[in-house]
């Protein structure tokens, strides 16, 4: 009869009196190979160190650590307190827990405006820096001229503290964002430009590419509801090199 013994460290001992065959050796390896082979989701790779911003339930972290299998390489962070976390979303807590429990780290009270001076992040860089549809809360009517200077604010000191943040050698800032108006009148391309950054793609958003992830309003009584993403686009920037 053929026996296994595995260890805490899930490797195989097998004593004198036990024998294994070839295949079972064969498996446990191509299984040790795939739990080890880069996974990639749309434009994510689990090789990648990779900074999340504003999440809202954090189901879209979960959604890329789900789908690498392990969120070592991820750090995800929100600007809601955990307390408040438990409070505004349904799933929020769960998928926290499920976060840490895969291997991310999961920050909060973390402002994208001031995130470069973190007493953690400020010592970390990143492959890929995500924040999908910042939007600082619905203070006054979306189309509202004192509403569209806080959201071009957040834009400029969430690109400002990314490009401190990101490799400088094929790091990449991504910001999902609504077309149209009044979204187009926040100056996000010229904002990134005017801070050294270059706009490499700009590729169409489809939520259904990303299974479990719950786009949040985050703001209000209706923070656990989602909102239209309608027709959006992931802009692709990187820092302006001497060769770009
Ligand atoms: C429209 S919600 C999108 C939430 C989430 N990214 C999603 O896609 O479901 C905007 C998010 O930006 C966050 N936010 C607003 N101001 C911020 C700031 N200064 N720093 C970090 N996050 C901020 C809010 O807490 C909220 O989670």
């Amino acid at each position: 009869m053929t026996k296994a013994i595995f260890n805490k460290m899930g490797r195989r001992d097998v004593n004198d009196d036990l024998h294994t065959d070839d295949d079972e050796t064969d498996d446990l390896h191509s299984s040790e190979v795939a739990a080890k082979a880069e996974k990639w989701k749309e434009h994510y790779s689990s090789s990648h160190r990779i900074l999340f911003v504003g999440e809202g339930d954090f189901s879209f972290s979960l959604c890329l650590a789900r789908a690498f299998g392990s969120a070592h390489n991820l750090v995800a962070t929100s600007l809601d307190s955990y307390d408040d976390i438990g409070k505004k979303y349904s799933n929020g807590l769960s998928n926290v827990i499920e976060l840490e429990e895969r291997g991310c780290l999961v920050l909060h009270g973390v402002d994208a405006k001031e995130m470069s001076q973190h007493f953690f992040l400020k010592t970390q860089r990143f492959d890929r820096i995500i924040y999908n549809f910042p939007h600082v809360g619905f203070l006054y009517p979306e189309n509202s001229y004192c509403q569209i200077q806080l959201n071009k604010r957040l834009l400029k000191g969430f690109l400002a503290n990314a490009k401190a943040l990101v490799k400088k050698e094929g790091g990449e800032i991504h910001v999902t964002h609504k077309e149209g108006d009044p979204y187009n009148k926040w100056d996000l391309v010229k904002k990134a430009e005017k801070r050294g950054l270059v706009l490499q793609q700009v590729v169409p958003f489809f939520k259904d590419d990303y299974p479990g992830y719950d786009n949040k309003r985050a703001h209000g009584k209706l923070s656990d509801a989602s909102f239209l993403v309608g027709e959006a686009s992931t802009y692709k920037f990187k820092v302006q090199t001497s060769n770009t």
